[in-house]
C-alpha cells in the first residue's frame, strides 16, 4: 500500500517539475471561452449555451481558482488555468502542492518524511491564563495515517482543532479552559500548585478504509501556582458570586467574592459545605479581580449580612465600612483590603447566632492608586468608580452548644419570625 502511495508521487512530483503553461483542453474540450462567447462569474465561467468553458490568458478577473474547472489550478503569474497543481498559499518545506478532491492543497510530502528514521510526533502546550492550547504537527500524522483534524480532548464532544502554521509547522490545536471536568479535566492540586491534566485523541484515518493504526493519545497538563483565583476554577459550584467591575468600559475586570474554609484562602467552599455550619467556624471571604491595570486595586468600600436574599429589611449587621472593620464587630478581621487585586476577611459566625440563615453583600470597586486612599479607613466620596454589589449565601447555622439557646436568651418575636422566613425562602428557591 505504501508503495504504491511512493510510485503516484513520484508521477505527481514529474508534473510538478515541467514548467506550468495554460492548459488549453484537448481538441477544443472543453473549448476556450473566447470560442464560445463565454464570460465569468463567480460561478465559473461558461459558453453562451451554458456549458463550461476555459478562460483565455488574462480573460477571467476574479483572479482565482473560481475561474478554474475541477483539477485545474489558477496561477496568478500566467493569469489562467493550468494543469500543474498551484497552491495559492506557499507550501512549508515538508509540503507539496498536491490535487486532493480536484482541487490543489499543500499535503505532506510523504518522501521526506519516508527519509527520516525517526517519527518525531512533537506537540507543542501553551498555558495561558485560564486557557490550555495543545497543538500537533498535522503532517507527520497524516503521513502515519491519522486525522488530526479529527481530534478530540477526553470528552469527545470537544473538538473543532483549528489548523494554523506554529514555528514553521502545520499544526492542529485545541483550547480547553482550565477548570474542573471542563472536556474531562483531571485536578491534582496541593498546597501550593493545581495542574489540570487532558488528553488530546487523535484517530487513526480510516477514510481509504485502512484499518491499522489504532488511535493515538497524548496527555498533557498545565501547572498553576495555587491563588485565590486558581483555586476557584479546582471545585465544582463554589460558594460564589461574579460580576464585571465598572472600569469605564476600558477592559475585561471579572471579580469574584467567594468564600474559603481555610486561612490561606485556598480551598473554597463548597456550596453543599455553606449549610448546617457551626456557630462557632469562622468564614473566610476573598475577593478578586482580573483587572490587569496596575495603577488599580481592589477595594471593598462595604460588607453587611442579613437574613434575607435581597438585602433589604431592617434587620442589618454591618461588617466594613469605609473600608475597615466596623467598631461593633469584633469578630470581624479585615486581612488585606485596598493593597492589591485581591480583598481578604473572615468573619467568625458568632456575629451571626441571632440568624439561622445569613447573606453577605459586599459593595467594591476598582481604586486608583495614585488617589492614596484606597486602604484608607474612610468612606471616599469622591470617587469616579461606582461600586458594585456582591452577593453569596445563603450560609445556615446550627448551634452545636444548645439549640434551645437563641429561645434563652429572649430574642424579640420579629428576629426570629425573620430568620425563620429566610429558611422558608431557602426552601422555596431550591
Ligand atoms: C455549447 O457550445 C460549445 C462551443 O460552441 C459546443 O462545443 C457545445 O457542444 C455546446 N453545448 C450544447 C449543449 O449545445
Ligand atoms: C443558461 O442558464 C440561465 C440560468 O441558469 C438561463 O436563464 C438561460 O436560459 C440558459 N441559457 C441557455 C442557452 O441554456
Ligand atoms: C491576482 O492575485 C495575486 C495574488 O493572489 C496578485 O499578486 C496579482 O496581482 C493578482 N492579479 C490581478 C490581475 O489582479
Ligand atoms: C480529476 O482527477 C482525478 C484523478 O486524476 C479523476 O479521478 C477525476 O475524475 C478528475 N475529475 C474531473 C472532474 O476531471
Ligand atoms: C474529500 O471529499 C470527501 C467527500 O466529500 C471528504 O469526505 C474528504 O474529507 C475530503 N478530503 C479532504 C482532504 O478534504
Ligand atoms: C519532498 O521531499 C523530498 C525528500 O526530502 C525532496 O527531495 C523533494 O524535493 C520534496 N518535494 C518537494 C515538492 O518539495
Ligand atoms: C523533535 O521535534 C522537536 C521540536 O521540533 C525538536 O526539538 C527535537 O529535537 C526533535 N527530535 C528528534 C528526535 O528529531
Ligand atoms: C481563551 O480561549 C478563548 C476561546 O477558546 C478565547 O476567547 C480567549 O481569548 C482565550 N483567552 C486567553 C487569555 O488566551
Ligand atoms: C459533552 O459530554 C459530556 C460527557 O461526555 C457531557 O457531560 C456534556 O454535557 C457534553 N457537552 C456538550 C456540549 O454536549
Ligand atoms: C505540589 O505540586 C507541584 C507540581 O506538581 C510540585 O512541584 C510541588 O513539589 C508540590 N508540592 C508539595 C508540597 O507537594
Ligand atoms: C478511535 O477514535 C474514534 C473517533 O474518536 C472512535 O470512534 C473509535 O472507537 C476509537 N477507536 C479505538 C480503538 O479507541
Ligand atoms: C509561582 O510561585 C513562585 C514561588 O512563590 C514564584 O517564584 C513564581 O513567580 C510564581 N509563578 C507565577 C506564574 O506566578
Amino acid at each position: 500500500m505504501f508503495l504504491l502511495g511512493i510510485v503516484t508521487l513520484f508521477a505527481a512530483l514529474g508534473i510538478a517539475g515541467s514548467t506550468p503553461s495554460c492548459y488549453n483542453g484537448v481538441n477544443g474540450n472543453p473549448p476556450l471561452c473566447s470560442t464560445c462567447s463565454g464570460a465569468c462569474t463567480q460561478a465559473g465561467c461558461t459558453c453562451s449555451n451554458n456549458t463550461s468553458c476555459l478562460p483565455d490568458a488574462g480573460m477571467c478577473s476574479l483572479n482565482s481558482s473560481t475561474c478554474c474547472l475541477p483539477n485545474l489550478s489558477w496561477n496568478p503569474d500566467l493569469v489562467c488555468c493550468t494543469a500543474d497543481p498551484y497552491c495559492s498559499t506557499a507550501c512549508l518545506a515538508d509540503e507539496v502542492c498536491q490535487y486532493v478532491n480536484q482541487t490543489a492543497i499543500c499535503v505532506a510530502n510523504t518522501t521526506y518524511y519516508k527519509s527520516q528514521d525517526v517519527y518525531n510526533t512533537s506537540y507543542s502546550l501553551v498555558c495561558k491564563g485560564s486557557n490550555m492550547t495543545i497543538s500537533v504537527g498535522k503532517n507527520l500524522l497524516e503521513v502515519l495515517h491519522y486525522k488530526p483534524s479529527a481530534s478530540t480532548l477526553l470528552h469527545s464532544n470537544c473538538s473543532g482543532a483549528v489548523e494554523s502554521i506554529l514555528q514553521g509547522q502545520r499544526v492542529y490545536s485545541l483550547t480547553v479552559q482550565t477548570g474542573s471536568g471542563v472536556c474531562g479535566n483531571k485536578i491534582v492540586k496541593n498546597n501550593t500548585h493545581v495542574s489540570y491534566t487532558n488528553a488530546i485523541n487523535i484517530p487513526a484515518n480510516t477514510d481509504n478504509g485502512l484499518v491499522g493504526a489504532g488511535n493515538l493519545s497524548i496527555e498533557f497538563s498545565c501547572t498553576y501556582n495555587i491563588s485565590m483565583w486558581t483555586s476557584l476554577t479546582t471545585v465544582l459550584n463554589p460558594v460564589m458570586s461574579t460580576e464585571n467591575l465598572n472600569s469605564g468600559g476600558s477592559a475585561d475586570a471579572l471579580t469574584s467574592l467567594a468564600a474559603f474554609t481555610n486561612p490561606s484562602y485556598t480551598n473554597p467552599m463548597l456550596q453543599s459545605q455553606s449549610q448546617d455550619l457551626d456557630i462557632g467556624s469562622t468564614l473566610y471571604f476573598g475577593m478578586s479581580t482580573q483587572f490587569a491595570d496596575p495603577a488599580f486595586v481592589l477595594r471593598v468600600d462595604q460588607c453587611f449580612a442579613t437574613p434575607t436574599s435581597d438585602g433589604s429589611g431592617s434587620i442589618k449587621v454591618q461588617l466594613i465600612q469605609g473600608g475597615c472593620a466596623t467598631g461593633d464587630g469584633p469578630y470581624i478581621k479585615v486581612v488585606e483590603n485596598g493593597v492589591s487585586k485581591e480583598v481578604r476577611f473572615s468573619i467568625a459566625s458568632f456575629s451571626f447566632q441571632n440568624y439561622n440563615s445569613v447573606y453577605i453583600f459586599c459593595d467594591a470597586r476598582l481604586c486608583s492608586h495614585s488617589s492614596g486612599k484606597c486602604s484608607s479607613c474612610a468612606s471616599s466620596r469622591d470617587v469616579s468608580e461606582e461600586p458594585t454589589r456582591f452577593s453569596v449565601g445563603p450560609f445556615t447555622f446550627v448551634d452545636t452548644q444548645d439549640n434551645s439557646a437563641i429561645f434563652a436568651k429572649g430574642l424579640p418575636f420579629t428576629v426570629l419570625l425573620i430568620s425563620l422566613l429566610g429558611s422558608l425562602t431557602l426552601i422555596s428557591e431550591f
